[in-house]
């Protein structure tokens, strides 16, 4: 019939939760029409017909804070326990924030806890920048940028469903070029050829994965975006087909909707940091190299690892240890042979003016003899660890053996945490926390006495996940959490351990909390810095790990780096020098290895790796003022750090999928090399003039570092928007400055306690009108809440054509003593006549022609000192 007449790549699939006959479709009212392509990976046999018998909706009345209305469906879904009821809330929340719920009126449901922050919206909103429109029946919505009438979401395309444990909504999309529902492998833009994505975390190097994040950007095409966020922990699954359009499937929870209009996509960023909450400002060392394998089996191997790190002459701010440290693998304890002067080894590395982090499982060993393992007994005597459904604790098994999951949404476990953190801490002075497997995994499914055979194991429903069910590879849902059930809880995990680590931390050692967590939810952010997990130690894996680590600055989790070198399997030389020169650039740098794997520290190389690790990685720590700066931005206003293409150059279309690049902050491109053997690299630039830097490194540092100085590496290139193919040896990674743009640098060291005190240099990247601009955030690099005090520095860097000229916004002691050894200017047209520097002429200046780079131009030495 007519009703059936849709467009193929439109067909909205009827038959989600199980697989139907010809006569099971029709039962259910839906068309039956298979097509040859029709199967798995393809569009539907059985699909919704047009006007498909829904929800029937009310008048909207005023509230509050927008506008409510009452959905009712007169006759049953094909779902077990329909909630029949619906209450819709309509509240526009900004100007470019609109916010929608779908709930039970009639007994309130399962809602998230923890994430929302700081949702800052207004009562009367004049003119925001949607419009919403609405089906009364079937129900369906329709959003609409109001600007150019575009449509952004319309859900009259499939019907609502909403029961006890399936909801579902599909809607049109506005365009094909959507990024975001991570966390999986996946390019910066989704495939929507009938493809869906899981959001149930997990700990399973190629699926579901550790993280789920229920939001997605959409590239309008003209230069404008939209985001949506579904505020919804349940076991999730998103379809994406070519019409385009998408369809949210979850197994609980209520429907919680923010739409962001933008315009651009940078504003939808925001837009979402701020109902999610802004991101942590990172200490300062965490900026640094860090190093950690599983395998570093003894306090004496450790120091030998930072000792030839030393001897290579190679940065390195943190040492880290995996499991190897720990009693039997117990957290809280250390092993007394082989880790015996542990303490002592910490309080080693801070004289070196090092930091030490080791890791935490949240699993809890439950098998050793009464008396014998404080964090057990006391958990167990205060309540804090989770029960089954029959009310006892539930036991899994996770690297000790036998163990119990701290419930963290108990604030009693919280407290408990605190306290066996402070115990610890008071004998090994870790500088922060690295907490793994919390998705939490399990390597029994469910627990060691299974689980009850029950509507919450086995939902009518059952998103795609490995292993086939909610409890594979972690808890039972059925358990039971002070909140709610692990079911609703379970997606929480890590982002409720993230908080109860970050607020321990804060407590015993009050300076800012370095927690680095595997899995993660929105929010994680404010708390914990991410990284991407078991990557195996290939080029393929190196690729992606580029989507990864933008998309988490999407997700405001800015401070994410994938394991440099990778984890699994062994790496090889040249893999492992490319990730470090990639690795130098993912804003958390990290280099990890599984343990029965080949080593793969710096030092174990050829001397020309350890050469161009060397150049990398110190290049990076160069580089570390402008890194801060622009952490400092995340933290305050919310941007992103690493940010890909489409974020700084929305309108130009070649930029819209492109990541295989990617940016720091608006000035600095970066195109790695990520095949092996190549020895060139194929980048875009977008359009304008571009400064390559095949070593940032300024001449003041190479003299400093006492390293040959590279001669010609300087180029300028005007890009009309055009793919270049630049020189990538071994030695080298490509990196970009924008014309316009001043990075502050200084000069590194083999940490950063020592790089602090080094004198700053700034390059100078002329635009073609002559002007440049730049800025610099310094705090002491550690205290809480500088920015929130008042307790920083901020200096404002201009050049114009005659002159170079700082603004010190805000001065305090921060900067006091350091020096502003060196500038660079590139892009200066003929050879100055002269350069003053504080109104002393400067004699020792130099000019290139070939390279336009003048060093020590339009010049001037400050001593920052507080006025
Ligand atoms: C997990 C982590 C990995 C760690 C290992 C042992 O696989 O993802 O980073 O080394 O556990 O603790």
């Amino acid at each position: 019939s007519d009703q059936c007449g849709i467009a193929v790549e439109s067909r909205i699939d009827c038959g989600r939760d199980r697989s139907l006959s010809r006569a099971d479709c029709e039962g259910r009212g839906c068309c039956y029409v298979p097509l040859p392509q029709s199967g798995l990976g393809g569009p539907p046999w059985c699909f919704y017909p047009v006007r498909y018998p829904g929800y029937k909706m009310g008048p909207l009345l005023p509230t509050e804070k927008g506008q409510r209305a009452t959905l009712a469906r007169s006759e049953p879904s094909y779902l077990p326990r329909d909630i029949p009821t619906l209450q819709l809330d309509v509240m526009p929340e900004t100007l470019g924030r609109l916010h929608l719920t779908l709930k039970d009126p009639a007994s309130p449901r399962y809602e998230v806890p923890f994430v929302t922050s700081q949702s800052r919206g207004h009562k009367d909103i004049q003119n925001p920048l949607y419009d919403v429109d609405f089906q009364p029946d079937p129900f369906g919505f329709i959003v609409r940028r109001k600007s150019n009438g575009r449509v952004l979401l319309n859900t009259t395309i499939g019907p609502l469903l909403f029961a006890d444990q399936y909801l579902q909504l599909s809607t049109s999309m506005a365009s094909s070029a959507i990024s975001g529902l991570g966390e999986h492998y996946t390019p910066i833009t989704l495939d929507l050829n009938w493809s869906s994505v899981s959001l149930w975390n997990r700990d399973m190097a190629s699926a579901n994965l550790y993280g789920s994040h229920p939001f997605f950007l959409v590239q309008e095409g003209d230069g404008q975006a939209h985001g949506v966020f579904l505020l919804n922990s349940n076991a999730m699954e998103v379809f994406l087909q070519p019409a385009p359009a998408l369809t949210w499937v979850t197994v609980g929870g209520i429907l919680d909707f923010y739409i962001f209009l933008g315009p651009s996509p940078q504003s939808v960023v925001q837009q979402y940091h701020e109902v999610i909450g802004y991101p942590m400002m990172p200490p300062y060392w965490s900026l640094g190299f860090h190093l950690c394998r599983w395998g570093y089996t003894s306090t004496n191997i450790t120091r030998t690892v930072v000792q030839l790190m030393r001897q290579a002459k190679i940065p390195l701010d943190v040492q880290w240890n995996d499991l190897d440290y720990a009693d039997q693998r117990r957290v809280f304890t250390f092993d007394p042979q082989r880790f015996g002067d542990l303490p002592q080894m910490v309080e080693e590395f801070h004289q070196l003016g090092m930091k030490y982090v080791l890791i935490l499982d949240p699993g809890i060993s439950s098998a050793s003899p009464p008396g014998s393992y404080k964090p057990f007994d006391d958990g167990l005597k205060r309540g804090v660890f989770i029960k089954n459904s029959t009310g006892q604790i539930l036991i899994g098994k996770v690297w000790p053996g036998p163990t119990a999951f701290p419930d963290f949404t108990n604030p009693t476990t919280q407290d408990w945490w605190m306290d066996c953190i402070r115990v610890f801490h008071s004998k090994v002075p870790v500088d922060g926390l690295w907490i793994d497997m919390n998705e939490p995994s399990n390597f029994v499914q469910g627990s060691v006495d299974g689980c009850p055979d029950s509507d919450l194991e086995k939902p009518p429903y059952t998103p795609g996940v490995i292993g086939g069910q909610l409890n594979s590879g972690t808890l039972c849902v059925s358990a039971q959490q002070y909140l709610s059930n692990h079911y609703n809880l379970h997606n929480l995990y890590g982002l409720t351990e993230a908080i109860a680590t970050h607020r321990a931390l804060l407590k015993v050692k009050s300076t800012r909390p370095f927690v680095l967590s595997r899995s993660s939810f929105p929010g994680l952010g404010r708390f914990s810095a991410h990284w991407t997990g078991d990557v195996r130690s290939d080029w393929e894996q190196l690729r992606f790990s580029i989507p990864g680590v933008l998309l988490f600055g999407l997700y405001g989790i800015p401070l994410v780096g994938a394991d440099v070198c990778g984890f699994g399997g062994d790496t090889t030389e040249e893999l492992c020098v490319r990730w470090t020169q990639l690795g130098a650039f993912y804003p958390f740098m990290r280099n990890h290895n599984d343990r029965p794997n080949a080593p793969q520290e710096p030092y174990v190389f050829s001397q020309q790796a350890q050469d161009a690790m060397r150049t990398a990685i110190t290049l990076r720590y160069s580089l570390l003022p402008f890194l801060y700066t622009l952490f400092h931005h995340t933290h305050s206003s919310s941007s992103t750090v690493a940010r890909p293409l489409f974020l700084e150059f929305p309108t130009d279309p070649n930029c819209q999928s492109i990541d295989r690049q990617f940016l720091w902050g608006s000035s600095l491109l970066i195109s790695p090399v990520l095949e092996e053997g190549a020895v060139q690299v194929t980048a875009y630039l977008p359009p304008g003039t571009w400064y390559s830097l095949h070593n940032v490194i300024p001449p003041l540092m190479l003299y400093i570092l006492n390293q040959h100085i590279p001669s010609n590496k300087i180029q300028t290139y005007c890009s009309k928007g055009q793919c270049i193919l630049f020189p990538a040896p071994l030695d080298t990674i490509n990196v970009h400055v924008r014309e316009g743009s001043i990075i502050p640098q200084q000069v590194p060291a083999l940490t950063t306690t020592a790089s602090r005190r080094n004198p700053f240099t700034l390059i100078v990247a002329l635009s073609v009108g002559n002007w440049a601009k730049g800025e610099l955030f310094w705090d002491d690099g550690e205290s809480l809440d500088t920015f929130e005090h008042g307790h920083y520095s901020y200096v404002l860097f201009f050049a114009q054509e005659v002159q170079n000229r700082v603004n010190f916004v805000k001065l305090n002691g921060s900067l006091d003593g350091l020096v502003l050894g060196e500038v660079r200017v590139f892009g200066v047209q003929a050879s100055p006549t002269a350069v003053w520097a504080n109104g002393q002429k400067v004699h020792d200046f130099s000019y290139s022609p070939d390279t336009k780079v003048c060093n020590k131009c339009l010049c001037f030495i400050l001593i920052f000192k507080m006025c």
